[in-house]
């Protein structure tokens, strides 16, 4: 299996590629934005695997460009598996190169334009898995098409909260999509995971989320059991379009579930990379 792994350098990004890489006939490629710790990543998961089928692209993702770049250097393969899991938390407000609200680009933005340039070159097979990790967090949010960047009264939580809803909405929007081509898109909340999710924001906050997770984070290899049952198990091969948690199906917010919103938020994703310069339809 060809399997693309973004933010596979560090939590549940790592313990996914440990466990995928163990099948020897896996094809890993991580994605993360930090080359020496991509690096470190290859060398321990050979190392821990056995599996020198796994290597490393660096790529801010997000940028822009840096995706289109990437998508690039993937057209060449045929991806069984393409798991968006790279995301962050900025407790201050914070732009991309492409000033777009930090959050908003990474947690969502990011796993819109790979998948929809990757889908547009058919570089993902037929019969093949996409997985969005999003996040319990959706919950008690709904998107504001008026403010989706956040301009005025910034929150990070509220930021996440909302991006992550955003990952539940693509997924529903996308399933329909693919439903043509055999492609699956399913979604998830991985649980409160012990990572180092956070750890970018300044001392208290990252110190706070520590605090926290020491108490009540489940390990990271508990938490990566969902994601790797979706790129994995036979039951799910038919399943698209759906919220998992705990490896079963779950039901996300009334938000989560809003039609009108996937196909809005879709519309205007579409419109602010275009924006930017980039068409992907
Ligand atoms: N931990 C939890 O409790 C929890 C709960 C629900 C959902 N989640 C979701 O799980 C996913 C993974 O989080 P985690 O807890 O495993 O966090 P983590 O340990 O901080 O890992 C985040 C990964 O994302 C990559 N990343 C961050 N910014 C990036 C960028 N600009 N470009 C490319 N890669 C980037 C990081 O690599 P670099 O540093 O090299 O960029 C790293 O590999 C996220 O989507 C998060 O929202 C986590």
């Amino acid at each position: 299996m060809n399997i693309v792994l973004t933010g596979g350098t560090s939590g549940l990004g790592y313990r996914t590629a440990q466990v995928l890489g163990k099948e020897i006939k896996n094809k890993i490629i991580l994605v993360g934005s930090n080359k020496q710790k991509g690096k470190t990543s290859i060398d321990n998961l050979i190392k821990e695997t056995l599996n020198n089928k796994i290597s490393f692209i660096q790529c801010d993702l997000s940028s822009i460009s840096e995706i289109k770049s990437l998508a690039d250097k993937l057209k060449k393969f045929k991806i069984d598996i393409l798991i968006n899991n790279a995301g962050a938390l900025f407790f201050s407000r914070k732009e991309s190169v492409n000033k777009i609200e930090k959050t908003f680009a990474l947690n969502h933005l990011s796993y819109f334009i790979l998948t929809n340039i990757l889908l547009k070159y058919k570089v993902i097979k037929t019969g093949g898995r996409i997985i969005n990790v999003a996040s319990g967090a959706h919950r008690g949010v709904k998107v504001d098409f008026n403010n989706l960047e956040m301009t005025t009264n910034y929150n990070g939580w509220i930021a996440y909260k909302k991006s992550k809803l955003c990952n539940i909405l693509f997924t529903k929007k996308l399933s329909e999509l693919t439903k043509k081509n055999k492609i699956t898109v399913n979604c998830l909340h991985p649980g409160f995971v012990k990572t180092k999710f956070g750890k970018n924001n300044n001392g208290i906050v990252s110190l706070a989320i520590k605090f926290l997770m020491n108490f009540f984070a489940i390990s990271v290899e508990e938490g990566a059991k969902t994601i790797i049952y979706l790129a994995t198990d036979d039951t799910v091969k038919n399943i698209t379009g759906k919220y998992f948690y705990q490896s079963q199906i779950d039901e996300p917010s009334i938000f989560a579930q809003n039609k009108k919103d996937a196909d809005l938020l879709w519309e205007e994703s579409l419109r602010i990379v275009k924006n930017k310069g980039l068409t992907l339809i």
